[in-house]
């Protein structure tokens, strides 16, 4: 029952209850700290790709002098003829950013949209080979010089095919550049397409790309592939990372508008594309090879204007 008498116990009480807190409020905002940051790892471990080992380079980053990654050559050069100058010395990938504008790559990818608005695969995965003419349709492939013939002059202009061999020049300077090889000993090989993939379920084989491979036990002529982005990762689609698969890790690239990701062909480069989860990533491939008999001309303008 509350009277006065009790003022003085609860006086004391007060004070014992300050008391503790004194000495145990710092235990308490320690405890309170110490689950916060175990929340925050662990949110921050979960939301991570266990497989992802580590990022090579970020979207939001600018590689402005190529980022160089040495990697020891595999033996896959060894079955075929070497070309000196140009046949890998040294392995490895590279990165760069500044070689090739934003606004070429915006070029380049409104391009890609305008052939590829001609058909297009079922399934998340369509190319444009402007060199053969391959373009996905449904399940298959069409030939777009055979089938769209005269109409493409309504697609195209010769200033995509001019920004195509400027941008494809730049790509294979920069590659010699940085393995120091002659650049007139590259030659453009094929396949070289521009690529657009979004989430949509693979209907064909064609249509899975994310299946790890070797571009040299592929197409046996690759010595350095090149890949240009053409949209952003994070901005315009989720997942769709390069990934470089290593015995001790995977290393990713995520695509970036404008950057170039350069590597050499062979086993020490396997690799693949996590899958798109969200959005559109287009991309475009330009692949080199160090025997003459591989090359081929530059894509060029097949229709003349009327
Ligand atoms: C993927 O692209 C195709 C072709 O433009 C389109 O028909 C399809 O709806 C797209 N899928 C998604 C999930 O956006
Ligand atoms: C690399 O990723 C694959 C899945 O894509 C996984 O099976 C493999 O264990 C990963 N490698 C390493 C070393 O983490």
């Amino acid at each position: 029952v509350e009277g006065p008498g009790n003022i003085k116990n609860r006086g004391n009480a007060l004070r014992q209850a300050s008391a503790w807190r004194g000495s145990h409020g710092s235990l308490l905002g320690v405890l309170a700290l110490a689950v916060m940051l175990g929340t925050v790892t662990w949110l921050f471990l979960a939301s991570r790709d266990p497989y992802i080992t580590e990022t090579l380079v970020r979207q939001s980053e600018v590689v402005l002098q190529p980022r160089v990654y040495t990697v020891e050559c595999s033996e896959d050069y060894d079955n075929y003829k070497r070309y000196p100058g140009c046949t890998p010395q040294t392995c490895g990938r590279a990165i760069i950013d500044n070689s090739v504008t934003r606004e070429e790559a915006k070029s380049l990818r409104k391009l890609a949209e305008r052939g590829l608005a001609l058909a297009g695969s079922d399934g998340g995965a369509s190319i444009l080979d402007l060199h053969s003419g391959a373009l996905s349709m449904g399940k298959q492939f069409v030939n777009i010089y055979r089938y769209f013939g005269e109409q493409l002059s309504d697609v195209f202009s010769e200033k995509d095919f001019s920004l195509y061999r400027e941008v494809r020049a730049r790509i294979q300077a920069v590659i010699a550049k940085t393995y120091d090889l002659d650049p007139s000993l590259l030659y453009l090989t094929k396949p070289t397409f521009f690529s657009r993939i979004n989430s949509t379920q693979a209907k064909t084989q064609h249509d899975e790309y994310w299946h790890p491979h070797i571009d040299k036990v592929t197409y046996g002529s690759f010595d350095y592939t090149s890949l240009l982005y053409l949209s952003d990762y994070g901005a315009d689609f989720t997942g769709g990372r390069f990934i470089f698969m290593d015995s001790n890790g995977n290393r990713t690239v995520e695509p970036r508008a404008g950057r170039i990701s350069f590597f050499s062909s062979g086993s020490e480069n396997l690799h693949r594309v996590e899958e798109v989860s969200w959005g559109t990533r287009y991309a475009m491939t330009v692949s080199f090879t160090c025997d003459p008999a591989h090359a081929i001309a530059d894509p060029v303008m097949p229709i003349t204007p009327v």
